[in-house]
């Protein structure tokens, strides 16, 4: 018999109902084997699996939820694995953050639906953090994430590799400076273990963010995924989760706007993904928290970059790890962020790193002598992004195009630039701005990361290494360069960034946080009557309601009906 306790438990709106409901509830799942005590009033634990072949970086997540499910049998609780819709960052085409929206829809349906009490996240490439996250805020019960970890580090020909050398390598490859065969040979020695990208890229940007925001227990983010103690992290959280039922601790508690601003500064510290920006901004929304890009550029200009892992410098994850991992760094804020918040493990984020410490000062570096003073992200305003757009100043690789005035070389989508930018033609020179429309969250459709546009081959062969790049778009975590990303209004809603034409003067002005486009404002209105809007083909389906309801890059791109949430409830019995 359940106690009084146990019969305040979600679950027992199935399990506990007498007659024919709580027959049919029961009855189905018996065929699995439980014995008839698992309903007595056991927390139901949900493990929301993003377990998927197609998702390579999520490929060992049946291993790590039956971790998952030990602790939760150890602790009292009653596990049930479900799948959700999961998003492979290298297979979906156009983009896996088509389909964030999509997803993040599959996981709060889903927890909703059923007899879930208590829930655990098994998140690992990039969107699978995010989608899982904004779903599960829209419900708002006890919830723990579980990052499924970093691939070990890649070797090639001796050197240390991981997914930002992609870029590097098909640099190489196009200059003629590595063979078909070489290449071939780096893809098996970069993913040579389960895992997802090893580098600070968008995946391990995700962790360290659960991490930060309080929803994981400490160290979540840099374990590797082949690391034994990966295992031994999803087993405790399996314990923690059902605990966390037991003291109603759900994840409006966690998600606070001081959670949010840590994470936020430690994103700083890290040197984290550009990508980051658009996610908490979406699960700000999804939660309630009143979360504005002027929130980043205040919070990250006091932080310069204390971790040395690339894009930005020249480690990886499994490096962070052993060097003690995201609690080094977070002890190292302690004094500028918030450190009395609540964290999944029922402490404070101040207590979790209390003990911390660094092991290797090359990896993790201090306030005192950070790894470059640059900051993480910094928040452009202009006539050229009225709602912003968004920088990585520590993953530039000529840090004097920070300040830079340039003649735009306009490509009007993805299409006119794959078919230009290598024509020796090209009117272009290293001071040249290259400009990519048309690749935002409506115009693509979904914001894919080509933002880093690869250089003029011409200009590759004159030593070129970096220039100022913009648009609408996002950039892979993993990439680098001194690119000006996320322009909102996007050129599809017609932002200045459509008017932009060949041989207009851009001033990118980091230090001043400033983008403008030097065109006159009658000009420019000229310009617009010419303007068209683009007519993508889309008739129907998810795609057609992705472009209908998507939100701009600085209100983080989410489905505008799926700001905000509708709590745990559902009034009606399905018999
Ligand atoms: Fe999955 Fe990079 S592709 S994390
Ligand atoms: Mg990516």
């Amino acid at each position: 018999m359940a106690t009084m306790e146990e019969n305040k438990l979600r679950s027992r709106g199935w399990f506990g109902k007498s007659g024919k409901d709580g027959f049919i509830y029961r009855a189905w799942m018996k065929n699995q084997g439980y014995p008839a005590d698992e309903f007595e009033g056991r927390p139901v634990i949900g493990i929301c699996n993003t377990f998927s072949e197609l998702t390579p970086c999520n490929g060992h997540f049946r291993e790590l939820a039956e971790s998952v499910k030990r602790g939760v049998w150890e602790a009292g609780g009653f596990p049930l694995e479900f799948p959700v819709m999961s998003l492979g960052e290298t297979l979906m085409k156009p983009t896996a953050m088509l389909y964030r929206n999509l997803a993040s829809m599959d996981v709060e349906e889903s927890i909703r639906a059923n007899p879930i009490d208590g829930v655990v996240l098994l998140c690992g490439c990039d969107k699978t953090t995010p989608s899982l996250v904004m779903g599960a805020a829209s419900v708002d019960i006890p919830t723990i994430v579980v990052s499924g970890g970093p691939m070990l580090t890649g070797r090639y020909r001796g050197k240390t590799v991981g997914t930002s050398d992609v870029w590097r390598f098909s640099e190489l490859y196009r200059k003629g400076e590595m063979s078909q065969e070489e290449f071939t040979t780096s893809e098996a020695c970069m993913c040579r273990s389960a895992g997802h990208c090893a580098v600070m890229g968008t995946a391990s940007t995700m962790a360290c963010m659960v991490e930060s925001l309080g929803l994981t227990l400490p160290e979540n983010a840099a374990i590797p995924a082949a690391d034994s103690r990966r295992k031994v992290l999803a087993h405790l959280s399996g314990r923690r989760i059902v605990q966390m039922v037991h003291e109603d601790l759900r994840l409006s508690q966690i998600l606070t706007k001081e959670a949010f601003e840590n994470a936020i500064m430690i994103n700083a510290a890290i040197g984290g993904s550009t990508n980051f920006v658009i996610h908490l901004l979406a699960i700000a929304g999804r939660i309630g928290v009143d979360l504005t890009l002027d929130d980043f550029n205040e919070i990250c200009a006091k932080v310069p970059l204390l971790l040395n892992l690339q894009p930005s410098g020249g480690y990886f994850m499994e490096d962070f790890y052993y060097a003690g991992g995201l609690p080094v760094v977070i002890k190292e804020l302690i004094g500028r962020l918030h450190d009395g918040v609540i964290t999944a493990n029922g402490k404070t984020m101040g207590e979790n790193c209390a003990t911390a410490e660094c092991f290797d000062p090359e990896v993790i570096g201090t306030l005192a002598e950070p790894i470059k003073d640059l900051t993480g992200l910094a928040v452009l305003r202009g006539n050229l992004c009225e709602n912003g757009a968004v920088i990585k100043p520590s993953a530039s690789l000529n840090p004097d195009l920070m300040q830079h005035r340039g003649r735009a070389v306009v490509f009007e989508d993805i299409d006119d630039y794959k078919a230009r930018l290598d024509d020796p033609e090209l009117d272009v020179d290293e001071n040249s701005i290259l400009v990519l429309k048309n690749v935002g969250p409506k115009g693509y459709p979904g914001m894919p990361e080509v933002g880093n546009m690869s250089l003029p081959k011409k200009l590759l062969a004159k030593g070129v290494i970096d220039m100022v790049r913009i648009s609408d778009g996002r950039m892979s975590g993993t990439g680098f360069g001194t690119v000006v990303l996320h322009i909102s209004p996007e050129a599809a809603v017609c932002g200045t960034l459509a008017l932009v034409r060949d041989g207009d003067f851009i001033e990118l002005d980091v230090a001043n946080r400033r983008l403008n486009l030097e065109v006159s404002p009658e000009e420019l209105e000229t310009r617009k009557c010419d303007w068209k809007p683009l007519d993508l083909g889309y008739k129907r389906g998810y795609v057609n309601l992705h472009i209908n309801h998507v939100l701009q890059a600085h209100e983080g791109a989410d489905l505008d009906f799926l700001v905000g949430g509708s709590g745990d409830k559902v009034t009606r019995d399905s018999h």
